[in-house]
């Protein structure tokens, strides 16, 4: 987990112009009820989202594997003066959760779904997400449509180029993306690679590498199916649109069976 340092704390900085995501956490609270609702958000990273549903009221669990990003998350947590009781921190790995707790929401924001690249590993998640909500409990997801234009290129190289500036480090980095894909395990390897300069003006590189796979619509329904969930609502963007063909998202509030 040593390779995460560095990227935990370019996280905040990297995503803060990101378009979707300045809607994905308003839209979501939209659907809550009034009442104070427990949440769990898997795989919390920076709290970049669990702080605004505390704030909001809910009792929040946040669990991440990673120490660096739950470290940022601390940090934040408390500068917003939000108590451990209103937002919990926890490091765990999603793929082995035992909370022994119950939940009105169980999330997973941000693509991170596609993060469990293995059907395995997808079912071991999907059956957590299960032991862990309430019986009128709702599972709530994110992910990508793939667009087949796209998952067709084999190789892409030096796409979703950026500049972001680290506080914590004082440094401006600039950011570009590698893609290969393996159609064959229905995964990409995604590696960002960062530039910057440091005092002297010599050139510091670093790269972060991370697979992902894809799920299609009907793919998701079946495998949520076959772990106990059922898709109650499917929205395909953040603008209130129902799912389809072209929508870039597929957002899912699921019920369990
Ligand atoms: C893209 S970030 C999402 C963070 C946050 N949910 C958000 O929307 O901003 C992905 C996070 O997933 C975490 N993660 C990936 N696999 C995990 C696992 N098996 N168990 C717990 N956390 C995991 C990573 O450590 C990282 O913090």
């Amino acid at each position: 987990m040593k390779r995460y340092k560095a990227i935990a704390a370019y996280y905040d900085a990297e995503n803060q112009q990101h378009e979707m995501l300045k809607h994905d956490v308003p839209f979501f609270l939209g659907q809550l009820p009034k009442k104070r609702q427990d949440i769990l958000e898997l795989a919390v990273g920076t709290a970049r989202a669990a702080i605004p549903l505390a704030q909001a009221g809910h009792r929040v669990v946040g669990v991440d594997y990673v120490d660096d990003m739950l470290a940022i998350a601390r940090r934040k947590r408390d500068a917003v003066g939000l108590t451990e009781k209103q937002l919990k921190l926890v490091r765990q790995d999603a793929l082995k959760l035992d909370l022994r707790q119950r939940f009105d929401w169980v999330v997973i924001l941000f693509n991170t779904l596609l993060a469990f690249t293995t059907l395995e590993e997808l079912d071991r998640l999907l059956q957590n997400v299960r032991r862990h909500l309430k019986p009128r409990g709702r599972f709530w997801l994110d992910v990508f449509n793939p667009d087949h234009a796209m998952l067709s290129r084999e190789q892409e190289k030096g796409i979703d180029r950026d500049v972001f500036f680290v506080p914590e480090f004082e440094r401006t980095v600039y950011r570009q993306t590698d893609i290969t894909r393996d159609t064959a395990r229905q995964v990409m390897r995604i590696t960002n690679r960062y530039t910057w300069f440091d005092a002297f003006g010599r050139e510091k590189r670093e790269r972060f590498d991370f697979d992902m796979t894809c799920v299609y619509p009907r793919e998701l329904q079946l495998l949520l199916e076959r772990n106990g969930l059922q898709i109650e609502h499917l929205w395909g963007n953040y603008d209130g649109s129902e799912f389809a063909k072209s929508s870039p998202r597929m957002i899912a509030r699921c019920t369990p069976m």
